[in-house]
């Protein structure tokens, strides 16, 4: 995992688009979310053997490939599912939206948590949708909740569905049994469906476990749409491949006919192999990753005691996202952003695009390498110390 490897010269999104958006290259680009440490070696053999069959044609996702995932579902999380309540998507964002154009309709309103991963918010908009935010609560210890009353005081008749991030980008939220139960039971009865956004799930740090939200009560199961891929917890993004599950046989229906009409049809032949293999082989791969990670996210804090007057992180529970509290500084955003990409030299998500609410705050990819984590909390320690 510390081999460092260049991707400058690929077309990778977090490197090509240096310039335009921090109008430099000189930066360490630790913003968009995927790794910078290579995807497993088991995965890239299985890509390689499917390389050695010199045919490309159209290939049916497996059965076995389904049945890897229904696995790895039941033995890291408890979580049953069945093959019949299963969809193949290229990607998560895709599934929020057609989940959207089933379950609401124009001028409906859908529900997101804030601050949350953007593209909640364009999803609605893009379909014509209502934004209705109930934003996390943020105590003075720094720690996030859902709030539940504001949420009940927000709903009315035309209040559809509410998009959960399970964990949450970017508060590094895992959220809880109770939490998600009380959560599911207000949209049980005001009949709100929830789109379950687990792709961060198998990224769960020691100490914390993952409770998908369709494993709550046959009632919420059957409110519930859940999307989960092996595309950040195997570093396969590029590979466009993730499932989406209904259990409820009505809402799965109606979610066909719009499925149907996009015409997905089963993905890439590399995505096929890269997800079985995935799950199948990738247990060990994951835990290992999350002490690596949680070695970076130790160096990060040690640098970060010394400016705790200015800038904290909270330890996530989940994700490789960091949420930064840069509260202390005293600055507006703008300025924020000038000192992390003119002193620090670093890239990184700017608080405010996942919603007013992050305001103040910075989010850092931690998923690199250790030598390009020590550069960063070099350049950030510099940075600071020079205030
Ligand atoms: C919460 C969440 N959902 C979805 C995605 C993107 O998933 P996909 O690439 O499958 O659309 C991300 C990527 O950062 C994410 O953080």
């Amino acid at each position: 995992m510390s081999q460092v490897i260049e991707r400058s010269s690929s077309s990778a999104e977090k490197y090509q688009l240096r310039e335009r958006l921090f109008k430099t290259e000189d930066i360490l680009p630790m913003w968009v979310a995927d790794m910078d440490i290579v995807t497993p070696p088991f995965i890239a053999q299985a890509l390689r053997e499917r390389l050695e069959h010199p045919i490309f044609g159209y290939e049916e996702m497996s059965e076995s490939a389904y049945e890897a995932q229904i696995a790895w579902l039941q033995r890291r999380h408890s979580f049953h599912i069945e093959r019949e309540w299963m969809f193949y998507s290229p990607s998560v964002v895709a599934s929020i939206n057609l989940a959207i154009q089933t379950f609401t309709s124009v001028g409906d309103k859908v529900i997101v948590q804030t601050p949350v991963y953007f593209p909640f918010m364009s999803s609605i908009t893009n379909n014509q949708r209502h934004i209705v935010r109930n934003p996390l609560k943020l105590d003075e210890k720094g720690d996030y909740t859902f709030d539940l009353q504001d949420l009940k005081s927000k709903i009315d008749k035309d209040t559809k569905l509410l998009l959960l991030c399970s964990p949450h980008n970017p508060v590094g939220r895992v959220w809880s049994r109770e939490e998600l139960l009380a959560l599911g039971e207000i949209c049980v009865e005001n009949n709100i469906k929830v789109f379950a956004d687990e792709i961060h799930s198998d990224l769960i740090f020691d100490g914390y476990k993952h409770t998908p939200f369709g494993s709550l009560s046959k009632a919420i199961r059957d409110i519930s749409i859940t999307a989960i891929g092996p595309g950040k917890t195997f570093n396969l993004a590029g590979l466009s491949i993730s499932t989406l599950m209904i259990a409820d046989e009505k809402m799965r229906q109606d979610f066909e006919k719009v499925y149907k009409a996009v015409h997905f049809a089963e993905g890439t032949v590399f995505g096929h192999v890269a997800f079985e293999s995935a799950y199948r082989e990738g247990d060990v791969w994951v835990d290992e990753l999350m002490e690596y990670l949680t070695c970076n996210i130790t160096l990060l804090e040690d640098t970060l005691q010394e400016h705790a007057n200015i800038l904290t992180c909270k330890h996530p529970q989940g994700t490789y996202l960091l949420w930064l509290d840069c509260r202390g500084f005293g600055l507006s955003d703008k300025a924020l952003r000038e000192l992390f990409i003119q002193k620090a030299k670093l890239g990184l998500s700017w608080g405010t695009s996942f919603g007013k609410e992050g305001s103040g705050f910075v989010r850092l990819n931690c998923a690199v390498p250790h030598a390009v984590m020590q550069e960063a909390v070099q350049r950030l320690h510099q940075a600071l110390s020079c205030l």
